[in-house]
């Protein structure tokens, strides 16, 4: 796509401003053909002696979009992650980046309030109570209207804009009717709830309405999309079905858009001769145990890694597992630790993991290693790679690309994967054990079941994990969202004003 001057010269009656230089009044000379928003921008500030400075932010989302921002003249907008920090570098890894900044009680307000402690426990089935205070609210408006106007400041006349996740469900309307030239498209990473749980929300045509502003809303699952769909007709007046609705004159797709990991990037670590020997490493420094069991999980409460600890420890008590012979590691990655909630997890969780320990640990020979930190990618391909049976059990979970990391390490075929049902990934990985997270008896019986599984079946099992995972990596998922953004009405209209031989799809 280029820059589009002449597009922002709309026709009479459509809603958009007009400018006689051809220049949206709200942009900025260079404005970026290409813009992604997240609540946070893809580099991190790192204090850490030796590691001092701005770092890239982990994952394959940043990739993934990296090359589409390249391409486009792009840009990306978002939170730099803290309070108090130096300034963002004005471009990292070739992509340019503007800082969106929050004051210390946006942070509260915005960031551990509204978002995550109303929003997120809501969208993941209430397994926390969700907290709704009017003042949060008020605060989540504010810092999303921040984010549309320093979007409408930067898009280019005509671009796009990418917005991503929960933290900004407000965005796309109010960039609407500050730009409604660009084409807006709108991403959950995480789960969009049923009625029965989005009606507790005293915002909630508020929020449906921020979202009907785009062009393009995908969700990981049909199910978040056609719970969308029906709350926007039964409360907004939006008309339609779960793929399209037409909302105050406007017409809007709505659509799974299923994210991925960067398949090549995770076969090519697993390959690296270095990690696999730091795999064979780790084994051996756990006295080469018959099962390594292995948890990776951001420290959340959505993640069930509790229960998972006590299926385990079930299992040591009556003798199906023993210390010395099965061994778990659990990776928790710190996360929003100024939450109670998430204090209190961590609190439970490794009094947990003492009383394991203490009760059926032997001296060298823990049953649970729990280490508490990020650790780098490498290591974590290594620890998949040791790894027999992988443990990824979440009450809810939008997608779960931990699961999809695994099963990319794998390609001798071996290793085994236990699954909630309630993770996204669930959809697509049915070679997994697949278990319901609340049915303890149920996990014990799957990690008996994986441990007792010969090899036809373990490699039946992960050959078709591995096809559904192939299929379709984290750069496709971005280029099929993009290219699904550029054939929506809107942008197709758009496209026709610029170029009258291109025939638009709506009148
Ligand atoms: O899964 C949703 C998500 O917001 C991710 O985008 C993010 O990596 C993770 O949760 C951690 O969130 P936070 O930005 O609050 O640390």
């Amino acid at each position: 796509m280029t820059s589009q001057s002449n597009l922002y010269l709309l026709p009479a009656g459509s809603g958009a401003q007009t400018s006689d230089e051809g220049a949206a009044p709200w942009t900025d000379e260079q404005g970026a053909d290409l813009v992604v928003v997240a609540n946070r921008l893809p580099v991190r500030h790192s204090s850490s002696p030796g590691d001092e400075g701005w770092l890239p932010s982990p994952g394959g989302l940043v990739s993934a979009l990296t090359s589409s921002l390249q391409d486009l003249n792009g840009l990306w907008i978002g939170w730099p992650g803290a309070i108090d920090h130096e300034e963002p570098p004005e471009s990292y890894g070739g992509i340019r980046l503007k800082a969106v900044n929050i004051s210390a009680e946006e942070y509260e307000e915005f960031y551990l309030g509204f978002s995550n402690a109303t929003i997120w426990p809501l969208y993941h089935d209430a397994i926390r109570s969700p907290t709704y205070h009017r003042k949060w609210w008020h605060t989540y408006r504010n810092v999303n209207m921040r984010f549309a106007e320093a979007i409408a400041r930067s898009v280019a006349p005509g671009g796009t804009v990418w917005i991503h996740d929960y933290q900004l469900q407000l965005v796309p309307q109010m960039l609407r009717v500050l730009r409604p030239d660009v084409v807006i498209g709108f991403f959950f990473h995480i789960p969009f709830p049923p009625s029965e749980l989005f009606m507790q929300l005293p915002w909630r045509r508020e929020i449906l309405t921020g979202l009907l502003g785009a062009d393009l809303i995908g969700f990981q699952l049909h199910s978040g999309a056609s719970n969308f769909s029906r709350l926007a007709r039964r409360l907004t007046g939006a008309s339609g079905t779960d793929s399209g609705l037409t909302f105050e004159g406007r017409d809007i797709r709505v659509g799974a858009f299923p994210i991925s990991v960067d398949c090549r990037l995770i076969a090519e670590k697993a390959a690296d001769p270095a990690i696999r020997a730091r795999a064979k490493e780790i084994r051996e420094g756990l006295g080469n145990p018959e099962f390594l069991l292995l948890g990776v999980d951001r420290l959340d409460y959505t993640k069930g890694i509790q229960q998972r600890i006590k299926a385990v420890s079930e299992m040591l008590a009556d003798g199906t597992l023993s210390a010395e012979r099965q061994v778990m590691i659990q990776v928790a990655v710190p996360s929003r630790e100024s939450d109670a909630h998430y204090e209190q997890e961590r609190h439970d969780l490794e009094r947990a993991v003492g009383e394991v320990n203490g009760e059926y640990g032997l001296v060298g020979h823990p049953a649970i290693h729990y280490l508490h930190k990020n650790l780098p990618f490498d290591e974590l391909i290594a620890l998949y790679l040791a790894a027999d049976i992988m443990l990824v059990t979440p009450f809810r979970d939008g997608m779960n690309l931990v699961a999809k990391e695994y099963v990319m390490c794998r390609s001798d075929m071996t290793g085994k994967l236990i699954l909630s049902e309630f993770a996204g990934a669930a959809s697509e990985l049915r070679g997994a054990y697949l278990v319901n997270p609340h049915d303890l008896d149920g996990i014990k019986e799957a990690i008996l079941h994986a441990m007792n599984s010969g090899p036809k079946e373990t490699r039946d099992r992960m050959s078709r994990m591995r096809r559904a995972t192939i299929r379709r990596d984290v750069y496709d998922w971005a280029k099929g969202f993009l290219s699904a953004l550029q054939q929506t009405p809107h942008a197709t209209r758009l496209r026709a004003l610029e170029d009258p031989s291109i025939e638009s799809t709506t009148p």
